[in-house]
This record gives C-alpha cells, structure tokens and sequence, in this order.
C-alpha cells in the first residue's frame, strides 16, 4: 500500500512543472533537532509562552536568549538530512518551485535550497528591537545575550516569529502567490496545528491542487489531502523524487 501510494507519488511530482513545499519541524527531526509536539517535542519540557511570546522577551530577555542559544548550538551541530537534500534537487529539476518552511533552523539554506520562504523567520538572525535592523550571527555562543545592535545599540532579539506576533504580509503574499501558481503541493512534516501554514494545504485543494502530505502520522488535514504517506521524509522524499 505504502509502496503504491510512493510510486503514485513519484509519477505526479515527475509530471509536475511548478511544485510549492510546505515543510515543518518533522524535516529536521532526522538530524536531531527536536519537533515541537510529540512525544520529544520542545512544547513537552519548555512553556512557549515562557519563551516564544513578545511579552516573555519584555519580561525577561536574558532567559528568552539563554533558551534559543541552547537551540541554536544544537542546531549548530546539525546538518541536512536526505529528506532537505531530495528537496534541493526537485529544486533543480522543476522549472518552477517555492520551499515554504516553519522551521528557524536554515538547514533548508544550508542544504541549497534558494528560494525559500522562511514562514516564522530564523534562528540565526538577530533584529534590532529600537532600528529593525535584521543581522546574521553564526556565533555560538552569541558575544553576549541579549545582543546589542552594531548600528544603534538597541536589545537584539531573535528574527523569529513569536506566538501571538504576525507574519509579514509580503511573506506571506509570496506563500499564497506560490501556491496558486503550483500544480502540486507537497507538505511535509507538519502537525498543521499552527496558523496560516495550518490552512496552506486547504487553499491549495481549494484552488485545484493535487496535494501528497508525508508524515510520520495522519493530521488534522491528511483526510482533505490527495494522498498522505505515512513514514520518515528522509527516507519518503528521496524514493519520491531520484
Ligand atoms: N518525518 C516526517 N514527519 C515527521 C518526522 C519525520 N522524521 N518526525 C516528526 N514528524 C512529524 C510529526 O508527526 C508532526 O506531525 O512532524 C510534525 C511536527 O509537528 P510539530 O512539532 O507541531 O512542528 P510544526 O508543525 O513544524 O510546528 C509548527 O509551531 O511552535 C510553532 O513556530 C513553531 O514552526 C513551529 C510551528
């Protein structure tokens, strides 16, 4: 059954010419870094409100910054897995393709993929929270925490998204544009519980999509799709795309 559902899968992406990715923390799993629900997930040992809102920054900036050093050296240590690399060659191959991820940790960047639409921003960027001015820092740890900005001396924070923080409108204008203008969708390793990358999946049947989901398990959305294939995507993506 699993075999049938990959070989369909092959077939439609081969047929494909404009093919939009949605990915989440599952993609990254296989390179250790931790998911944010299930059985490991960061959401079971840490209280994103404590860590991942505006008003936990304001409250305590230091702490805030001590949590996403200890995510950064971790991610730091981790490199793309054969699930990033199959998506960086469908890249190569199809004439037009978007990555949309959720995931702060760049390893969709460090893999090679180029055009990519960073959903909840990244890890290694540190915006000034007095100019706007967005740094990259690979340093691990940071000189110090919080960081001061090299331009105006404003509190650094992380160039994430945070809970209860909205998404640019251009970033997510260029999501939307990606999927209206895609054949196929695939979303891959996502629980589909956070928005508006939980309601991707259903603009693109909306609008006419063949839409092939790989997760570990079924979601919220698997029954809306056209095909969910159960398994690991470092091990699903590269039977579905060499
Ligand atoms: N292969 C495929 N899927 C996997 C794998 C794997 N190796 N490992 C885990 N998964 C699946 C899980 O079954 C789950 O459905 O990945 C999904 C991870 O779900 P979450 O931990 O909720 O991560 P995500 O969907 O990316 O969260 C969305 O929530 O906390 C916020 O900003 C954060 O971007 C994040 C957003």
């Amino acid at each position: 059954m699993k075999d049938e559902k990959i070989l369909k899968a092959k077939d439609i992406v081969k047929e494909a010419t404009s093919i939009t990715v949605l990915t989440g923390a599952g993609i990254s799993a296989e390179s250790g870094v931790p998911t944010f629900r299930g059985k490991d997930g960061l959401w079971k040992n840490f209280r994103p409100e404590d860590l991942a809102t505006p008003q936990a920054f304001a409250r305590n900036p230091k702490l805030v910054w001590e949590w996403y050093e200890w995510r950064r050296k971790l991610v730091k240590e981790a490199r793309p897995n054969p699930g990033h690399l199959a998506l960086v060659k469908l890249e190569e191959e199809k004439p037009k393709f978007t990555l949309i991820t959720q995931n702060v940790d760049g390893l969709h960047k460090m893999a090679g993929n180029k055009n990519i639409v960073e959903l909840h921003g990244n890890l290694w960027q540190i915006r000034c929270t007095r100019c706007g001015s967005v740094e990259e820092d690979f340093n691990v740890p940071l000189e110090k925490i919080p960081p001061e900005c090299k331009k105006c001396g404003g509190i650094g924070r992380p160039n994430v998204v945070w809970f209860g923080e909205i998404i640019p409108m251009s970033i997510i204008e260029r999501a939307i544009k990606s999927i209206k203008e895609c054949q196929v969708m695939l979303i891959v390793g996502t629980s589909g519980v956070v928005e508006p990358a939980a309601s991707l999946g259903l603009l693109a049947k909306q609008t006419g999509k063949v839409v092939i989901e790989v997760n570990l398990e079924p979601t919220l959305n698997s029954t809306l799709y056209d095909l969910t294939i159960l398994g690991k995507s470092g091990e699903v993506l590269p039977l579905i795309v060499y």
